[in-house]
């Protein structure tokens, strides 16, 4: 699964019965049951039974990771007691900092998988960063054990920074630039934070290509509406894969070095960002 980019991670409350039902059929790479703070706190039981539940039936094409609580006091533990089954993907740990949170998880999947006789490692991990030393600790956690992205969380992040949200989104840019730098460097992925107004087709898509200007791979989703913005801002468009597959043919036909493709210097990380852009469109389905 670490090969497969996934461009939209879909937060489904996992105490809804409503949204929950909803999971084989909605249009995302990957769907986030949450545990954490979409469940108001006296419904988190009732939720776990829900979501193992769920685990254990058709969940669709999408890749499925669960959101935890807390490991030390938020119920993390008796999460994973409930989710740690065929059908999980993945977790989700809100509020990371430190990597030693990681490697508590590590050690939690761990024993969870052998309880369930799952293969040890199967289950793949997603910190989010929402706080600024969770940012500044960003590549340490994206080497972690099992991690496969970093997913931001631009609320919590800009409460405990101090600052406003704001539309243009000033607040965040370093976050967000500094997590896809590290996110790259580890060769994981890059998954932007939630756009709350639902509604807002544009805006949403604006959002998309500024975060993937910055290196983001992905962005979380809160409502059915946004998953057809963010598939389509997320791949490549039929203008980029035509201008990469005319890169990739004067490259190829001249026998490398430098070429010219409409006026432009052609060389090799030009090439090679066009040869990713083909690789990422023949991934798509
Ligand atoms: N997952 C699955 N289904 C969802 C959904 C979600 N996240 N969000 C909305 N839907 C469903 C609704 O149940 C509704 O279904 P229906 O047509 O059968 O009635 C349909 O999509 C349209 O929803 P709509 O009426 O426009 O919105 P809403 O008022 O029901 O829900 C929110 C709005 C914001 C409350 C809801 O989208 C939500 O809870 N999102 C997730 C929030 C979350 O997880 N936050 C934590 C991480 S930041
Ligand atoms: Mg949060």
């Amino acid at each position: 699964m670490m090969d497969l980019r996934l461009r939209s991670w879909m937060f489904v409350p996992g105490h809804s019965h409503k949204m929950v039902a909803k999971v084989p059929t909605l249009g995302a790479d990957a769907i986030i049951l949450d545990l954490q703070d979409a469940v108001p706190p006296d419904e988190k039981d009732q939720a776990r039974g829900l979501v193992s539940r769920t685990l254990g039936g058709d969940t669709g094409k999408a890749r499925i990771f669960v959101r935890i609580n807390d490991l030390d006091t938020g119920g993390g533990e008796r999460d994973l007691a409930n989710v740690v089954k065929p059908g999980l993907d993945g977790v989700m740990l809100p509020l990371t900092v430190e990597p030693e949170q990681l490697w508590a998880l590590d050690d939690a999947l761990g024993r969870a998988e052998q309880a369930t006789g799952l293969k040890l490692g199967s289950i793949v991990v997603v910190p989010q960063l929402e706080s600024p030393r969770g940012i500044l600790n960003a590549l340490e956690l994206a080497e972690g054990p099992r991690v496969v992205a970093l997913a931001f969380g631009g609320e919590d992040y800009a409460l405990s920074l101090g600052t406003e949200r704001t539309q243009a989104g000033t607040e965040l840019f370093f976050a967000r630039a500094m997590m896809a730098n590290a996110a790259s460097a580890a060769g994981v992925q890059a998954v932007d934070t939630v756009y709350r107004d639902f509604r807002d087709d544009e805006g949403l898509a604006e959002e998309c290509t500024a975060v993937r200007t910055l290196g983001m791979t992905g962005k979380l989703a809160i409502h059915p509406a946004q998953l057809d913005v963010i598939n389509r801002a997320f791949a490549p468009t039929e203008a980029e894969i035509e201008r990469a597959r005319e890169i990739v043919a004067a490259f190829d036909q001249a026998g490398g070095g430098v070429v010219t493709v409409d006026g432009l210097m052609v060389d090799a990380p030009v090439v090679e960002r066009a040869r990713r852009v083909l690789e990422t469109a023949e991934g798509k389905e």
